[in-house]
């Protein structure tokens, strides 16, 4: 009996690996490295000292897909499998809809065919929209995306819950993330994109490093307090944290949940700088710059939801995902 965890190579699937497997539970991984490198999953069975069945597959081939299911016994899916990257989803969106609509269909069709209905699934904050109506509750109705890869988090959840509609054999919890950063504490796992990254820490990161020159400060005359946009950020280990519960939640039901994993709180983009230069001690070149397309000025969650029903509350604050990323730059100066 193993849990199925489809993009576990990547940087939300390593961690969750890492909780999965210290929480006793066996694992099966697949993952075709678009933005990963299978590296990340020996630090897995270091961090563990556990050893695990990795296919280095796409889950588009749902015939591959089909005979993992057929070698190993799997109870539930975690599916983080998917392209992330907003700004690209523009240039390239029928990539996207593709690998995030059409893989996830592959992936549902292989578990039906299996006999597996649970599934724990990777959305995002980003179903929200522009909703002014901060904290965000699982109740407010979502919106239209700005841009094709919100698009696709937008109709994987309305797929999922025409899926229950249909066959009421089905548990989903559709965990909408917010905004993780950070590492493993030990410094042995984190983030490591392929490519150029557009989210606030990876690109704080490439600057401290001394990969990228300047952080554009994408916008100062929001209507926050300081000018800059505020978000949810939330240490990785306790979103990875919130999908070993969210998998105990689903083993012991039907049904179809929203579930918001955040803290609750939001940081300014000033207010994560200067936390991250106390947390290294080193400063953070910046300067303003022209909003982002798309950006909203501020997005948190409303996390009682998760606490009721997956009995999970963020335990980290900004300090120690600030802590826990620089020692993971220090200790990997070139990645993974
Ligand atoms: P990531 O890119 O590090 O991990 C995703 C993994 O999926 C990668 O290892 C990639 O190689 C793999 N993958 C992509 N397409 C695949 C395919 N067709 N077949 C097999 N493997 C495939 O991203 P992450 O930050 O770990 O995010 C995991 C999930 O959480 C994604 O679905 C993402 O959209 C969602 N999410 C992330 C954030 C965030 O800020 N990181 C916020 C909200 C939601
Ligand atoms: N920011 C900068 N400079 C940058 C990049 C970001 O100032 O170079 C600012 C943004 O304006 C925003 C904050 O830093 O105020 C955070 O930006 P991120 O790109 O890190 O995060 P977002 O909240 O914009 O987007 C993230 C994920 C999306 C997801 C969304 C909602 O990247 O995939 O959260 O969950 F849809």
């Amino acid at each position: 009996m193993a849990i199925l965890v489809t993009g576990g190579a990547g940087y939300i699937g390593t961690h969750t690996c890492v909780e999965l497997l210290e929480s006793g539970k066996d694992i099966v991984v697949v993952d075709n490295c678009v933005n990963s490198k299978p590296e990340a999953l020996n630090r897995v069975r270091q961090l563990t000292g556990r050893d695990f069945p990795f296919y280095e597959l796409d889950i588009l081939d749902t015939g591959a897909l089909g005979r993992v299911f057929k070698d190993n016994q799997i109870d539930a899916v975690i599916h983080f499998a998917g392209l992330k990257a907003v700004g690209e989803s523009v240039q390239k969106p029928l990539a996207y809809y593709k690998n995030n609509i059409t893989g996830t269909l592959s992936l549902l069709e292989a578990m039906a065919a299996a006999n597996c209905r649970r599934m724990v699934f990777s959305s995002s904050a980003t179903v929200y929209g522009a909703n002014p109506d901060v904290p965000f509750k699982e109740t407010y109705p979502t919106m239209a995306a700005t841009n094709p890869y919100g698009a696709t988090k937008l109709m994987i959840e309305t797929i999922l819950r025409d899926l229950y509609t249909a066959d009421n054999g089905w548990s989903i919890a559709l965990l909408r993330y917010f905004n993780p950063i950070g590492a493993h504490t030990s410094g042995v796992l984190g983030e490591d994109p392929n490519g150029i990254p557009n989210n606030l820490l990876p690109i704080i990161a490439r600057v401290v490093t001394g990969k990228m020159e300047i952080l554009n400060v994408t916008g100062d005359d929001y209507d926050t307090p300081d000018g800059t946009g505020v978000r949810d950020y939330l240490h990785v280990c306790d979103l990875a944290d919130g999908h070993v519960k969210a998998i105990d939640y689903v083993m012991g039901k039907t049904g179809v949940e929203a579930i918001n994993l955040g803290t609750g709180k939001g940081y300014s983009v000033y207010e994560v700088i200067k936390a991250f230069e106390a947390a290294s001690g080193v400063k953070v070149p910046y300067k303003v710059a022209p909003r982002r397309p798309g950006d909203i000025a501020t997005s948190y969650a409303d996390a009682t939801k998760a606490k009721e029903l997956l009995r999970w509350g963020a335990t980290r604050g900004i300090d120690e995902m600030c802590r826990d990323l620089w020692n993971f730059l220090q200790k990997n100066p070139n990645g993974l």
